[in-house]
Protein backbone atom coordinates (compact mmCIF):
# COMPACT_ATOMS: atom_id res chain seq x y z
CA UNK A 1 0.00 0.00 0.00
CA UNK A 2 1.40 3.41 -0.79
CA UNK A 3 1.95 6.33 1.98
CA UNK A 4 -0.76 7.65 2.71
CA UNK A 5 -1.62 10.76 5.42
CA UNK A 6 -2.75 9.37 8.77
CA UNK A 7 -6.46 10.97 8.05
CA UNK A 8 -7.42 12.84 5.02
CA UNK A 9 -9.55 15.91 5.58
CA UNK A 10 -13.15 15.71 5.89
CA UNK A 11 -15.60 16.91 3.14
CA UNK A 12 -16.35 20.77 3.42
CA UNK A 13 -20.05 21.06 5.24
CA UNK A 14 -21.63 23.53 3.18
CA UNK A 15 -22.13 23.92 -0.61
CA UNK A 16 -22.29 27.09 -0.34
CA UNK A 17 -22.41 30.38 2.05
CA UNK A 18 -24.95 32.18 3.06
CA UNK A 19 -24.82 35.28 0.45
CA UNK A 20 -25.25 31.78 -2.21
CA UNK A 21 -27.43 30.29 -0.13
CA UNK A 22 -29.57 33.40 -0.51
CA UNK A 23 -28.96 33.90 -4.19
CA UNK A 24 -30.00 30.38 -4.75
CA UNK A 25 -33.60 31.18 -3.06
CA UNK A 26 -34.43 34.02 -4.56
CA UNK A 27 -33.50 32.54 -8.22
CA UNK A 28 -35.12 28.82 -7.77
CA UNK A 29 -37.16 29.40 -4.59
CA UNK A 30 -38.00 27.13 -1.58
CA UNK A 31 -37.67 24.19 -0.54
CA UNK A 32 -34.58 23.11 -2.83
CA UNK A 33 -31.62 20.86 -2.55
CA UNK A 34 -28.09 22.35 -2.58
CA UNK A 35 -25.38 20.36 -3.56
CA UNK A 36 -21.64 21.04 -3.66
CA UNK A 37 -19.30 19.54 -6.53
CA UNK A 38 -16.34 20.20 -4.16
CA UNK A 39 -17.24 18.25 -1.00
CA UNK A 40 -18.26 15.25 -3.00
CA UNK A 41 -15.22 15.34 -5.72
CA UNK A 42 -12.81 15.13 -2.04
CA UNK A 43 -15.11 12.59 -0.54
CA UNK A 44 -14.46 10.36 -3.84
CA UNK A 45 -10.96 10.93 -3.80
CA UNK A 46 -10.20 10.25 -0.38
CA UNK A 47 -11.81 6.78 -0.59
CA UNK A 48 -10.00 5.99 -4.26
CA UNK A 49 -6.40 7.46 -2.26
CA UNK A 50 -7.22 5.19 0.43
CA UNK A 51 -6.97 1.61 -1.77
CA UNK A 52 -3.26 3.07 -2.69
CA UNK A 53 -2.25 0.31 -5.17
CA UNK A 54 -4.42 -2.48 -4.51
CA UNK A 55 -6.83 -2.97 -7.42
CA UNK A 56 -10.37 -1.67 -6.73
CA UNK A 57 -13.50 -0.57 -8.33
CA UNK A 58 -15.83 2.26 -6.22
CA UNK A 59 -19.33 1.39 -7.07
CA UNK A 60 -21.52 4.70 -6.50
CA UNK A 61 -24.45 3.69 -4.74
CA UNK A 62 -27.08 5.54 -7.01
CA UNK A 63 -29.62 5.47 -4.77
CA UNK A 64 -28.48 7.58 -2.74
CA UNK A 65 -28.75 10.22 -5.41
CA UNK A 66 -29.87 9.42 -8.56
CA UNK A 67 -29.76 12.84 -10.33
CA UNK A 68 -27.86 13.03 -13.81
CA UNK A 69 -25.26 15.81 -12.45
CA UNK A 70 -24.15 13.76 -9.11
CA UNK A 71 -23.93 10.54 -11.32
CA UNK A 72 -22.20 12.02 -14.23
CA UNK A 73 -19.69 13.62 -11.42
CA UNK A 74 -18.85 10.76 -10.04
CA UNK A 75 -18.46 9.14 -13.16
CA UNK A 76 -16.13 11.67 -14.42
CA UNK A 77 -14.16 11.26 -11.40
CA UNK A 78 -13.37 7.62 -12.14
CA UNK A 79 -16.37 6.07 -10.51
CA UNK A 80 -18.13 2.61 -11.70
CA UNK A 81 -21.77 2.12 -10.51
CA UNK A 82 -24.35 0.52 -8.44
CA UNK A 83 -28.08 0.36 -9.77
CA UNK A 84 -30.35 -0.93 -7.13
CA UNK A 85 -33.34 -0.94 -10.13
CA UNK A 86 -33.70 -1.01 -14.37
CA UNK A 87 -34.66 2.81 -13.90
CA UNK A 88 -30.85 3.49 -12.12
CA UNK A 89 -28.89 0.63 -14.88
CA UNK A 90 -30.69 3.24 -16.90
CA UNK A 91 -29.97 6.33 -15.61
CA UNK A 92 -26.22 5.05 -15.56
CA UNK A 93 -26.23 4.34 -19.24
CA UNK A 94 -27.53 7.69 -19.97
CA UNK A 95 -24.84 9.39 -17.84
CA UNK A 96 -22.18 7.42 -20.09
CA UNK A 97 -21.42 4.10 -17.96
CA UNK A 98 -20.97 1.56 -20.01
CA UNK A 99 -22.50 -2.13 -18.98
CA UNK A 100 -19.11 -3.00 -17.84
CA UNK A 101 -19.45 -0.38 -15.23
CA UNK A 102 -22.74 -1.67 -13.45
CA UNK A 103 -23.69 -3.83 -10.98
CA UNK A 104 -27.30 -4.47 -10.24
CA UNK A 105 -28.40 -5.52 -7.13
CA UNK A 106 -31.99 -5.77 -5.97
CA UNK A 107 -33.67 -8.23 -3.93
CA UNK A 108 -36.74 -8.49 -6.19
CA UNK A 109 -35.78 -8.53 -9.60
CA UNK A 110 -38.42 -9.15 -12.09
CA UNK A 111 -38.27 -11.38 -15.23
CA UNK A 112 -38.18 -7.85 -16.90
CA UNK A 113 -35.50 -6.47 -15.38
CA UNK A 114 -33.33 -9.79 -15.36
CA UNK A 115 -33.75 -10.00 -19.12
CA UNK A 116 -32.72 -6.51 -19.87
CA UNK A 117 -29.88 -7.09 -17.44
CA UNK A 118 -28.84 -10.44 -19.74
CA UNK A 119 -28.78 -8.26 -22.74
CA UNK A 120 -26.78 -5.45 -21.29
CA UNK A 121 -24.00 -7.97 -20.35
CA UNK A 122 -23.68 -5.83 -17.35
CA UNK A 123 -20.95 -6.28 -15.08
CA UNK A 124 -22.64 -8.40 -12.33
CA UNK A 125 -26.07 -9.30 -11.32
CA UNK A 126 -25.91 -9.51 -7.83
CA UNK A 127 -28.32 -12.37 -7.41
CA UNK A 128 -30.19 -12.74 -3.97
CA UNK A 129 -31.97 -16.76 -3.85
CA UNK A 130 -31.40 -19.61 -5.32
CA UNK A 131 -34.93 -19.15 -7.03
CA UNK A 132 -33.48 -16.00 -8.61
CA UNK A 133 -29.95 -18.13 -9.89
CA UNK A 134 -32.37 -20.83 -11.24
CA UNK A 135 -34.52 -17.87 -13.34
CA UNK A 136 -31.85 -16.48 -13.98
CA UNK A 137 -29.71 -19.71 -15.84
CA UNK A 138 -32.60 -20.30 -17.69
CA UNK A 139 -33.27 -16.95 -19.08
CA UNK A 140 -29.51 -16.52 -20.11
CA UNK A 141 -29.79 -20.27 -21.70
CA UNK A 142 -33.28 -19.09 -23.69
CA UNK A 143 -31.53 -16.20 -24.98
CA UNK A 144 -27.78 -18.29 -25.88
CA UNK A 145 -26.08 -15.79 -23.74
CA UNK A 146 -24.12 -16.16 -20.68
CA UNK A 147 -24.83 -13.64 -17.67
CA UNK A 148 -22.07 -12.26 -15.12
CA UNK A 149 -23.38 -13.73 -11.59
CA UNK A 150 -21.69 -12.48 -8.32
CA UNK A 151 -23.48 -14.02 -5.50
CA UNK A 152 -25.03 -11.87 -2.38
CA UNK A 153 -24.31 -13.40 0.59
CA UNK A 154 -25.89 -12.67 4.07
CA UNK A 155 -23.33 -13.05 6.89
CA UNK A 156 -25.93 -13.35 9.90
CA UNK A 157 -23.29 -9.91 11.28
CA UNK A 158 -25.29 -7.36 13.04
CA UNK A 159 -24.19 -3.59 11.24
CA UNK A 160 -24.96 -2.08 14.56
CA UNK A 161 -27.14 0.68 12.81
CA UNK A 162 -31.11 1.45 12.29
CA UNK A 163 -33.01 -2.06 12.45
CA UNK A 164 -34.74 -0.53 9.19
CA UNK A 165 -31.60 -0.21 7.34
CA UNK A 166 -29.49 -2.86 8.89
CA UNK A 167 -29.95 -6.19 6.00
CA UNK A 168 -26.97 -8.55 7.49
CA UNK A 169 -28.54 -10.56 9.77
CA UNK A 170 -30.27 -13.68 8.72
CA UNK A 171 -33.50 -12.39 10.17
CA UNK A 172 -33.43 -10.03 7.15
CA UNK A 173 -34.78 -10.63 3.59
CA UNK A 174 -31.52 -9.63 2.15
CA UNK A 175 -28.92 -12.35 0.10
CA UNK A 176 -28.19 -16.15 0.89
CA UNK A 177 -26.95 -17.49 4.11
CA UNK A 178 -23.10 -17.08 3.69
CA UNK A 179 -23.00 -21.16 4.72
CA UNK A 180 -24.89 -22.35 1.64
CA UNK A 181 -23.25 -19.77 -0.93
CA UNK A 182 -20.19 -22.11 -1.32
CA UNK A 183 -22.87 -24.86 -2.42
CA UNK A 184 -24.54 -21.96 -4.56
CA UNK A 185 -21.14 -20.98 -6.65
CA UNK A 186 -21.09 -24.72 -7.51
CA UNK A 187 -24.27 -24.59 -8.78
CA UNK A 188 -22.90 -21.39 -10.92
CA UNK A 189 -19.79 -23.18 -12.52
CA UNK A 190 -22.04 -26.05 -13.45
CA UNK A 191 -24.52 -23.95 -15.76
CA UNK A 192 -23.13 -22.74 -18.97
CA UNK A 193 -25.38 -19.90 -18.85
CA UNK A 194 -23.65 -18.56 -15.88
CA UNK A 195 -20.22 -17.29 -14.57
CA UNK A 196 -19.45 -16.48 -11.59
CA UNK A 197 -17.78 -12.98 -11.37
CA UNK A 198 -18.10 -12.11 -7.57
CA UNK A 199 -19.32 -11.89 -3.94
CA UNK A 200 -20.96 -9.53 -3.50
CA UNK A 201 -22.04 -8.32 0.84
CA UNK A 202 -23.66 -5.53 2.27
CA UNK A 203 -24.94 -5.29 5.72
CA UNK A 204 -26.64 -1.99 6.42
CA UNK A 205 -26.05 1.46 5.90
CA UNK A 206 -25.40 4.60 8.07
CA UNK A 207 -23.09 2.15 9.90
CA UNK A 208 -20.41 4.18 12.66
CA UNK A 209 -18.73 1.32 14.21
CA UNK A 210 -15.97 0.02 11.51
CA UNK A 211 -15.91 -3.73 12.98
CA UNK A 212 -18.96 -5.06 11.59
CA UNK A 213 -18.03 -4.02 8.44
CA UNK A 214 -14.40 -5.83 8.93
CA UNK A 215 -16.11 -9.02 10.35
CA UNK A 216 -18.31 -8.96 6.83
CA UNK A 217 -15.60 -8.41 4.69
CA UNK A 218 -13.48 -11.18 6.54
CA UNK A 219 -16.20 -13.61 6.25
CA UNK A 220 -16.12 -12.99 2.55
CA UNK A 221 -12.44 -13.01 2.10
CA UNK A 222 -12.87 -17.27 3.77
CA UNK A 223 -15.39 -17.78 1.52
CA UNK A 224 -13.55 -16.19 -1.44
CA UNK A 225 -10.29 -18.94 -0.33
CA UNK A 226 -12.89 -21.74 -0.38
CA UNK A 227 -13.75 -21.36 -3.86
CA UNK A 228 -10.30 -20.90 -4.73
CA UNK A 229 -9.14 -23.93 -3.19
CA UNK A 230 -12.59 -25.75 -5.34
CA UNK A 231 -11.11 -24.21 -8.74
CA UNK A 232 -13.79 -21.64 -8.70
CA UNK A 233 -12.49 -18.56 -10.15
CA UNK A 234 -14.08 -14.91 -9.77
CA UNK A 235 -13.15 -11.45 -10.75
CA UNK A 236 -14.15 -9.21 -7.69
CA UNK A 237 -15.28 -8.89 -4.36
CA UNK A 238 -17.96 -6.38 -3.71
CA UNK A 239 -18.06 -5.20 -0.03
CA UNK A 240 -21.03 -2.94 -0.37
CA UNK A 241 -21.73 0.20 0.50
CA UNK A 242 -22.75 1.72 4.53
CA UNK A 243 -20.45 3.52 5.67
CA UNK A 244 -22.06 6.55 8.28
CA UNK A 245 -21.21 10.13 8.24
CA UNK A 246 -22.04 12.02 11.33
CA UNK A 247 -25.23 13.86 10.91
CA UNK A 248 -24.60 15.51 14.53
CA UNK A 249 -21.44 17.29 13.41
CA UNK A 250 -19.40 15.04 15.53
CA UNK A 251 -16.81 12.39 14.72
CA UNK A 252 -17.63 9.96 11.75
CA UNK A 253 -15.75 7.33 10.79
CA UNK A 254 -12.80 7.55 8.91
CA UNK A 255 -13.43 6.63 4.83
CA UNK A 256 -9.60 6.77 4.76
CA UNK A 257 -9.24 3.63 8.00
CA UNK A 258 -12.43 1.82 6.61
CA UNK A 259 -11.00 0.99 3.15
CA UNK A 260 -7.49 0.39 4.82
CA UNK A 261 -9.53 -2.55 6.51
CA UNK A 262 -10.95 -3.82 3.52
CA UNK A 263 -7.58 -3.82 2.05
CA UNK A 264 -6.09 -5.56 5.49
CA UNK A 265 -8.78 -8.06 5.24
CA UNK A 266 -8.67 -8.70 1.23
CA UNK A 267 -6.05 -7.28 0.00
CA UNK A 268 -3.88 -10.90 0.12
CA UNK A 269 -7.39 -12.57 -2.37
CA UNK A 270 -5.49 -11.30 -5.55
CA UNK A 271 -8.95 -10.01 -6.42
CA UNK A 272 -10.28 -6.55 -7.30
CA UNK A 273 -11.66 -4.68 -4.04
CA UNK A 274 -15.22 -3.14 -4.93
CA UNK A 275 -17.01 -0.61 -2.81
CA UNK A 276 -20.42 0.59 -3.17
CA UNK A 277 -20.27 3.79 -1.11
CA UNK A 278 -23.40 6.18 -1.50
CA UNK A 279 -23.87 8.06 1.47
CA UNK A 280 -20.38 9.05 2.48
CA UNK A 281 -19.94 10.58 -1.30
CA UNK A 282 -22.75 12.44 -1.15
CA UNK A 283 -24.71 13.07 1.75
CA UNK A 284 -22.44 15.45 3.80
CA UNK A 285 -22.49 17.68 -0.02
CA UNK A 286 -25.50 18.96 0.28
CA UNK A 287 -28.46 20.66 2.26
CA UNK A 288 -32.18 20.76 1.94
CA UNK A 289 -32.81 24.68 1.94
CA UNK A 290 -36.23 25.93 2.92
CA UNK A 291 -38.09 29.16 4.48
CA UNK A 292 -40.40 29.19 7.86
CA UNK A 293 -43.79 30.04 6.83
CA UNK A 294 -45.15 29.74 10.47
CA UNK A 295 -43.82 30.17 14.20
CA UNK A 296 -46.91 28.84 16.81
CA UNK A 297 -47.26 28.82 20.41
CA UNK A 298 -49.75 28.70 22.58
CA UNK A 299 -50.05 29.04 26.35
CA UNK A 300 -48.85 25.83 28.17
CA UNK A 301 -47.86 24.22 24.97
CA UNK A 302 -44.83 23.35 22.39
CA UNK A 303 -43.30 26.03 20.31
CA UNK A 304 -43.76 24.68 16.22
CA UNK A 305 -41.20 26.64 13.41
CA UNK A 306 -42.78 25.30 10.51
CA UNK A 307 -41.18 25.04 7.19
CA UNK A 308 -41.85 25.05 3.68
CA UNK A 309 -40.05 22.01 3.27
CA UNK A 310 -41.78 18.56 4.49
CA UNK A 311 -41.10 15.25 4.79
CA UNK A 312 -41.91 14.83 0.97
CA UNK A 313 -38.30 16.60 0.72
CA UNK A 314 -36.67 14.58 3.37
CA UNK A 315 -38.08 11.40 4.96
CA UNK A 316 -35.25 10.52 6.61
CA UNK A 317 -36.53 11.86 10.44
CA UNK A 318 -40.33 10.67 9.60
CA UNK A 319 -38.95 6.85 8.77
CA UNK A 320 -35.87 6.50 11.06
CA UNK A 321 -36.32 9.31 13.89
CA UNK A 322 -33.37 10.79 11.68
CA UNK A 323 -31.49 13.70 13.49
CA UNK A 324 -30.24 16.55 10.56
CA UNK A 325 -28.28 19.49 11.92
CA UNK A 326 -31.41 22.40 10.98
CA UNK A 327 -29.57 26.11 11.05
CA UNK A 328 -30.72 29.38 9.81
CA UNK A 329 -28.66 30.73 6.96
CA UNK A 330 -28.51 34.16 9.10
CA UNK A 331 -28.87 33.37 12.68
CA UNK A 332 -30.39 36.13 14.56
CA UNK A 333 -28.76 37.46 17.89
CA UNK A 334 -30.86 36.35 20.74
CA UNK A 335 -31.49 33.55 23.24
CA UNK A 336 -31.36 29.87 21.88
CA UNK A 337 -35.03 28.68 22.21
CA UNK A 338 -35.79 25.02 22.44
CA UNK A 339 -38.49 24.61 19.46
CA UNK A 340 -40.21 21.66 17.37
CA UNK A 341 -39.64 21.87 13.88
CA UNK A 342 -41.75 20.95 11.50
CA UNK A 343 -42.68 20.42 8.28
CA UNK A 344 -46.47 21.53 6.72
CA UNK A 345 -47.71 18.03 5.81
CA UNK A 346 -50.69 16.58 7.51
CA UNK A 347 -48.97 14.19 9.27
CA UNK A 348 -47.52 14.41 13.08
CA UNK A 349 -44.60 12.24 12.24
CA UNK A 350 -44.00 15.57 9.77
CA UNK A 351 -41.42 16.73 12.42
CA UNK A 352 -37.81 16.99 11.81
CA UNK A 353 -36.62 17.98 15.34
CA UNK A 354 -38.27 18.21 18.81
CA UNK A 355 -37.10 20.29 21.26
CA UNK A 356 -34.11 22.06 18.95
CA UNK A 357 -32.37 24.80 20.68
CA UNK A 358 -32.60 27.38 17.66
CA UNK A 359 -31.50 31.09 17.69
CA UNK A 360 -35.00 33.29 17.13
CA UNK A 361 -36.34 32.29 13.95
CA UNK A 362 -39.27 34.68 12.21
CA UNK A 363 -41.17 34.05 9.35
CA UNK A 364 -39.19 34.33 5.87
CA UNK A 365 -35.86 33.10 7.21
CA UNK A 366 -34.11 30.93 5.61
CA UNK A 367 -32.81 27.61 6.46
CA UNK A 368 -30.63 25.05 6.03
CA UNK A 369 -31.11 20.99 7.18
CA UNK A 370 -27.99 19.22 6.65
CA UNK A 371 -26.58 16.87 5.07
CA UNK A 372 -29.28 16.65 3.13
CA UNK A 373 -27.23 15.21 -0.08
CA UNK A 374 -28.27 11.43 0.35
CA UNK A 375 -32.00 9.85 0.77
CA UNK A 376 -33.50 12.94 0.59
CA UNK A 377 -34.50 14.07 -3.38
CA UNK A 378 -33.54 10.20 -3.88
CA UNK A 379 -36.62 9.27 -1.65
CA UNK A 380 -38.92 12.18 -2.39
CA UNK A 381 -42.56 11.94 -3.47
CA UNK A 382 -45.66 13.66 -4.55
CA UNK A 383 -47.64 13.32 -1.69
CA UNK A 384 -50.42 16.48 -1.54
CA UNK A 385 -49.55 17.00 -5.09
CA UNK A 386 -46.38 18.82 -3.98
CA UNK A 387 -44.03 19.54 -6.58
CA UNK A 388 -40.09 17.79 -6.62
CA UNK A 389 -38.23 20.80 -5.75
CA UNK A 390 -35.30 22.08 -7.68
CA UNK A 391 -31.67 20.56 -7.50
CA UNK A 392 -28.73 23.44 -7.56
CA UNK A 393 -25.18 22.17 -8.05
CA UNK A 394 -22.31 24.39 -6.75
CA UNK A 395 -18.42 24.14 -7.84
CA UNK A 396 -16.35 26.55 -6.03
CA UNK A 397 -18.33 29.92 -6.30
CA UNK A 398 -20.75 29.22 -9.28
CA UNK A 399 -23.98 27.41 -9.23
CA UNK A 400 -25.93 26.12 -11.38
CA UNK A 401 -29.72 24.22 -11.60
CA UNK A 402 -29.31 21.06 -12.23
CA UNK A 403 -33.08 20.19 -12.11
CA UNK A 404 -35.74 22.83 -12.13
CA UNK A 405 -39.21 22.28 -9.87
CA UNK A 406 -41.71 20.50 -11.27
CA UNK A 407 -44.72 21.87 -12.69
CA UNK A 408 -48.15 21.06 -11.88
CA UNK A 409 -48.47 20.07 -15.44
CA UNK A 410 -45.37 17.49 -15.08
CA UNK A 411 -47.05 15.78 -12.48
CA UNK A 412 -50.26 15.18 -14.15
CA UNK A 413 -48.92 14.16 -17.72
CA UNK A 414 -49.02 11.03 -16.79
CA UNK A 415 -52.96 11.31 -16.20
CA UNK A 416 -56.12 11.52 -18.02
N1 LIG B 1 -25.12 -1.22 -1.73
C1 LIG B 1 -26.31 -1.78 -1.46
C2 LIG B 1 -26.60 -3.14 -1.95
C3 LIG B 1 -27.27 -1.07 -0.72
O1 LIG B 1 -28.46 -1.63 -0.46
C4 LIG B 1 -26.97 0.24 -0.28
C5 LIG B 1 -27.94 1.01 0.50
C6 LIG B 1 -25.71 0.79 -0.59
C7 LIG B 1 -24.81 0.02 -1.31
C8 LIG B 1 -25.29 2.16 -0.19
O2 LIG B 1 -25.23 2.31 1.18
P1 LIG B 1 -24.61 3.65 1.83
O3 LIG B 1 -23.14 3.67 1.49
O4 LIG B 1 -25.30 4.83 1.27
O5 LIG B 1 -24.86 3.45 3.25
N2 LIG B 1 -32.84 5.41 3.05
C9 LIG B 1 -31.89 5.08 4.09
C10 LIG B 1 -30.69 4.32 3.57
C11 LIG B 1 -31.04 3.05 2.83
C12 LIG B 1 -29.83 2.38 2.27
C13 LIG B 1 -30.21 1.26 1.36
N3 LIG B 1 -29.13 0.58 0.77
C14 LIG B 1 -31.48 6.36 4.80
O6 LIG B 1 -32.00 7.41 4.48
O7 LIG B 1 -30.68 6.31 5.72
Amino acid sequence: MSALPPTAAAPAASPADAATLEQIAASVGTPAYVYGADAITAAYRQLDAAFGDAPHAIHYAMKANSSLAIVRLVRALGSAADANSMGEVEVALRCGFTPSDIVFTGVGKSAVELERAVALDLLAINVESPGELERLARLAADRGAVARVALRVNPDIDAQSHPHISTGLKSNKFGVPIDVAAALFREIASRPSLKAVGIHVHIGSQITALDPLERAAEAVVRLAAELRDAGIAIEHLDFGGGVGIAYDGGVAPDPTDYVRRIVRAAGGSGLKLAIEPGRVLVGAAGVLLTRVVDVKQFAGARRFVVLDAGMTELMRPALYGAFHRIEPVRPRAGALVPVDVVGPICESTDTFARDRALPPVEVGDLIVIRDSGAYAAAMGSNYLRRPLPPEVLTEGPAWRVTRRRQTLDDMLALES
